[in-house]
């Protein structure tokens, strides 16, 4: 059942399905989440089921303010207080030491728990009438880009799920920035809407997971479980080719090109002309960047779609950073530096 965010009675009806212990997807600022009563367990279960997530892979608990936090996590050190002030309702999840109450199946079994405020109107109104914390992974299947329109949560989960909240595209379309609590100086495990200078200008020193930049040591785990996933990822394989974009053009042109898609940035589009090419937004505007990845990405799932080269922003300020991660991931961390 698609329903629409705009109306009243629509709205209603997704929290009247959620009270009553279904699943629904639900439209946030980042991207569509599926949402769930996050205190019931079999309603937990039911996420993970629809989506073909992996069990050890921990679910965001999303509240309707931080007044909310005590209900969820056993203490809410002074840093979580700064962050909500500066960040929520918006793109930042915390990971802090949970309350009994959460179930295992939230966390995977890790005495920590996740935590946002999401600001989406429609999120929050029907957060309000469910009255209950709601879990909500991104509403793909599991390994696929996360959903940014209803119709790509259609896609991967028509007939799994009784109903999707129709808000129209996401206006981040990356999803949140997660930083631990738990640890001193805190630390940023996954990048997202909120950008890792903001976090460092509210509270001083802020470390960096090495899984963020695919740097982590063999046989280390991720401080986020769901980053040692690959993910985002299209079918065919994805190689981020570095250089300007004339260095990367040449390279593109001197490959066999059978099978090959494009994916670049707006204003690079004529210097692939001839080729199959999928534009993303403007390298002088991350948020477009941001906005427009997981769209193209899906668009790239095509059967004749064999390679895809990609360019990726080489900055990390800001937005950029999550822009950079979720592709390189795309990527698997492949990347060719072509010569001049
Ligand atoms: O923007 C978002 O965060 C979206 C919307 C729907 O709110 N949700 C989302 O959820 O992206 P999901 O499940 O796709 O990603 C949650 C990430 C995963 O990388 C997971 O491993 C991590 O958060 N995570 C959850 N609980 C954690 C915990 N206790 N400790 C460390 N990482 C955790
Ligand atoms: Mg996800």
């Amino acid at each position: 059942m698609l329903l629409d965010a705009s109306r009243a009675q629509d709205v209603a009806e997704a929290a009247s399905l959620l009270r009553a212990g279904q699943i629904v997807a639900l439209p946030t600022e980042t991207v569509y989440g599926l949402a769930g009563n996050a205190l019931d367990p079999g309603v937990v279960g039911a996420i993970y089921a629809a989506k073909g997530r992996p069990s050890d892979n921990p679910l965001i608990v999303h509240v309707a303010s931080a007044d909310d936090l005590p209900s969820v996590v056993r203490e809410v050190p002074e840093a979580a207080r700064t962050l909500a002030d500066a960040f929520w309702p918006g793109p930042l999840t915390l990971v802090l030491p949970r309350r009994d109450v959460v179930p295992d199946r939230v966390t995977a079994g890790l005495d920590t728990v996740a935590v946002r405020v999401p600001a989406h109107a429609a999120f929050r109104a029907v957060l309000d009438a469910a009255g209950v914390p709601l879990a909500a992974p991104s509403a793909n299947r599991a390994g696929s880009p996360s959903p940014t329109t209803a119709q790509h949560v259609l896609h991967d989960l028509d007939g799994r799920i009784p109903a999707v909240l129709d808000g129209g595209p996401c206006a981040v379309g990356v999803e949140s920035t997660v930083i631990d609590l738990t640890t001193t100086p805190p630390r940023l495990l996954r990048p997202g809407g909120v950008g890792l200078e903001q976090l460092r200008a509210v509270l001083g020193a802020v470390d960096v997971d090495p899984a963020v930049a695919g740097d982590l040591a063999p046989g280390r785990a991720p401080g986020s479980p769901g980053m040692k996933y690959r993910h985002y990822a299209p079918a065919a394989p994805v190689v981020v080719v570095e250089g300007t974009t004339a260095q990367a053009a040449a390279w593109v042109r001197a490959q066999e090109v059978a099978g090959v898609a494009v994916l670049c940035f707006d204003e690079e589009a004529a210097a692939f002309d001839g080729l199959d090419v999928v534009t993303y937004g403007s390298t002088t505007d991350p948020a477009s960047l941001a906005r427009g990845l997981f769209d193209a990405l899906r668009t790239l799932d095509r059967p004749e779609v064999t390679r895809i080269f990609a360019r990726c922003p080489e900055s990390d300020d800001g937005l950029f950073r999550a822009v950079r991660n979720r592709l390189l991931k795309a990527a698997a961390f492949r990347t060719v530096r072509p010569g001049p």
